[in-house]
């Protein structure tokens, strides 16, 4: 069974990630989740996460805080798509568990250390934490089975601007550490999360499934659909349960860290030897029916 780790800035999207995950017990033992400042403060992602494990009775598992904050940029404005509370104003209640005092990149070294090749490390938001816990753990990279992650556009637009994603646009220094740091990447950008559209009849199956966590996710995507159509972090977390649903090709990827323009571009080229696996497309159909089927 695949263990993972859920690096996040919940976020819609990244709480159907997370639901996703506790779904599918049978392959991917959850072993925490990281949280970074993105959709939202840091505070609010961490309560997010919190808010989305108690809702799903996972009060076991530990969510620790991360980096509130880009490591070089100066911190941008929050996202719009997700509400001010970063999960469209649902009233979910945050558990008064203790939190855990260690960070979100000490996290990831230690389970990476225990585990060594086992943890696939899948970062849904900034990748300011993973960034963190690689520079500070030159073996870190070796260790971890792969680093799946939502961010950037490889071969289209961005959806910031013309140019850049909102994760890579987040913390583009980090993401820059990510893709030079030797990992096994695989890459979910725009290419691929912008053909998975959420269609009404999606939010009809989840309500008919009737348990509670496939309402949640209904009412979750019932907010986000009006401002965002497309289940961006599930994509990364569903190729951890069955990546014949998507298709890519090998890439050598870098980001624009130039001030301007195109500041937190992607740039990839093809090439075989390239450092990037870049997923370029999806069974959109299939997947739905893996989200949904799994939350039955
Ligand atoms: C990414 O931006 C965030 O709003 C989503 O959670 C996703 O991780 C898509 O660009
Ligand atoms: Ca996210």
């Amino acid at each position: 069974m695949r263990k993972l780790i859920i690096d996040c800035d919940p976020g819609i999207d990244d709480a159907l990630a997370i639901l996703l995950a506790l779904a599918s017990r049978t392959d991917v033992d959850l072993l925490g989740v990281t949280c970074v400042r993105g959709n939202v403060a840091l505070d609010k992602t961490h309560a997010n996460a919190r808010r989305i494990l108690a809702a799903a009775g996972r009060l076991d598992i530990p969510v620790l805080r991360g980096l509130a904050g880009p490591i070089l940029s100066p911190a941008r404005a929050e996202a719009k798509a997700h509400g001010t509370d970063g999960l469209g104003g649902l009233d979910l209640p945050e558990p008064e568990l203790p939190v855990p005092e260690m960070t979100a990149a000490d996290f990831i070294r230690q389970q990476a250390a225990l585990y060594p090749g086992e943890v696939m490390l899948c970062p849904i938001g900034p990748m300011s934490n993973v960034a963190v816990a690689l520079l500070s753990d030159p073996l870190l990279a070796g260790r971890l089975h792969s680093i799946v992650f939502m961010g950037g556009a490889a071969f289209c637009p961005g959806n910031m601007n013309e140019h850049a994603e909102f994760n890579f646009l987040g913390d583009p220094h980090a993401a820059q550490v990510v893709l030079q740091s030797g990992a096994r990447l695989v890459m979910f950008g725009l290419d691929v999360t912008l053909q998975a559209k959420i269609e009404p009849e999606h939010l009809d199956r989840l309500r008919r499934n009737g348990n509670r966590c496939s309402v949640l996710a209904a009412d979750l995507l019932q907010v986000y659909a009006a401002r965002d159509l497309h289940l961006h972090d599930p994509c990364a977390l569903a190729w951890a349960l069955d990546p014949s649903l998507f298709h890519g090709i090998q890439a050598r990827v870098h980001v624009i860290t130039d001030s301007g323009a195109t500041f937190g571009q992607s740039v990839a080229t093809p090439d075989p030897a390239g450092n990037c696996l870049v997923i370029t497309g999806v069974d959109q159909e299939r997947l739905f029916d893996l989200l949904i089927g799994r939350l039955a």
